[in-house]
């Protein structure tokens, strides 16, 4: 039986509201949307879920608003299993909050209003450290401040503690101190922006992970939609191809990524076999709408991965 991980989450949680539209509207025009869809969302508490469901014990620290998402937020965790002892409520401010747009072809367009998460300090690791340190796996985003995730990861080092970031939305990025990471996890747009380089395809983001890796950083994973990933270490590179999927909304596939891939990580399963596995994982989350409520829990998982997986 495979080891059961234990994934600290350290990051966001947002209310995604989501409207489905076949067009943008102009400036001063008002338009019918098709659909809408309220959901947990936000980057930390989608890579939470997602390792939860794949069968991780998961931990959250997080930050959430004095507002009716607040409290909400914070029961959505616990139903589903996830240790939310240190995910409080930050008086004065909204939660994190995401609308959302996605067109019929699937692909989104995601506004974030951080609110509560840019509390997440420093001092709200030192708080959870034992709980911390127990963790064998730390997972990480930018959507909390980017003082809180450089702090976690000097954190995670110090302890032994295997580190992952996704480093979404992209931002400016001191690479330095992200060079003591076990996991750097961008995707193309965020490769794009934190390299300077195009990434358009595979070979774009072969020369990307070289320039990362020649920056300092361990090991790159390039997650490319439905071009699969990039792995890339200083023994070379692979390009891990995607499963074909019937994609309806690609809303939270990188944070589906992550999670299933830290889970399956920590199994012990080899690197190459963990991200063939989390492309799949991914693949699927686009099949159904919304972020958390589109993942599959591990029996579902287990059954398409054995059916798709054969010869
Ligand atoms: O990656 C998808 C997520 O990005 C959404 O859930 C939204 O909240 C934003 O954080």
């Amino acid at each position: 039986m495979a080891k059961r991980p234990r994934i600290a989450v350290v990051g966001s949680a947002n209310v995604d509201l989501t409207t489905f539209l076949d067009q943008f509207p102009k400036p001063g025009e008002t338009i019918f949307g098709q659909k809408f869809d309220l959901g947990f969302g936000g980057k930390g508490a989608n890579q939470a879920v997602a390792a939860r469901l794949c069968g991780a014990d998961v931990f959250m620290v997080a930050r959430v608003g004095d507002d009716l998402f607040g409290p909400s937020t914070i029961k959505n965790f616990e139903n589903l299993g996830i240790d939310a002892t240190h995910v409080r409520q930050v008086s004065g401010v909204s939660s994190g909050v995401a609308p959302i747009f996605v067109d019929p072809s699937g692909q989104n367009r995601i506004i974030v209003v951080k609110g509560a998460n840019d509390e997440l300090k420093p001092a709200d690791v030192d708080a959870a450290a034992d709980m911390l340190k127990s963790a064998d796996c730390i997972v990480l985003q930018f959507e909390i401040p980017l003082e809180t995730v450089y702090y976690t990861i000097k954190f995670a080092r110090k302890n032994g503690i295997r580190c992952i970031l996704n480093p979404a939305p992209a931002q400016p990025t001191d690479i330095k101190a992200v060079a003591d990471l076990d996991y750097f996890v961008p995707n193309e747009s965020e490769a794009e922006a934190i390299s300077g380089m195009p990434v358009r395809t595979v070979d774009d983001a072969k020369q990307c992970a070289d320039k990362l890796l020649a920056s300092g950083i361990r090991r790159v994973i390039i997650t490319l939609g439905a071009n699969g990933s990039l792995l890339a270490g200083s023994e070379g590179m692979e390009h891990v191809p995607a499963f074909s999927v019937k994609s309806v909304d690609s809303t939270g596939a990188g944070d589906a990524f992550i999670g299933s891939f830290a889970t399956f990580l920590g199994e012990g399963l080899p690197e190459q076999e963990a991200v063939k596995r989390a492309n799949l994982y991914a693949g699927l989350s686009t099949t159904g709408v919304g972020t958390q409520k589109s993942f599959y829990d591990r029996a579902r998982f287990d059954a398409e991965w054995s059916s798709r997986s054969k010869g």
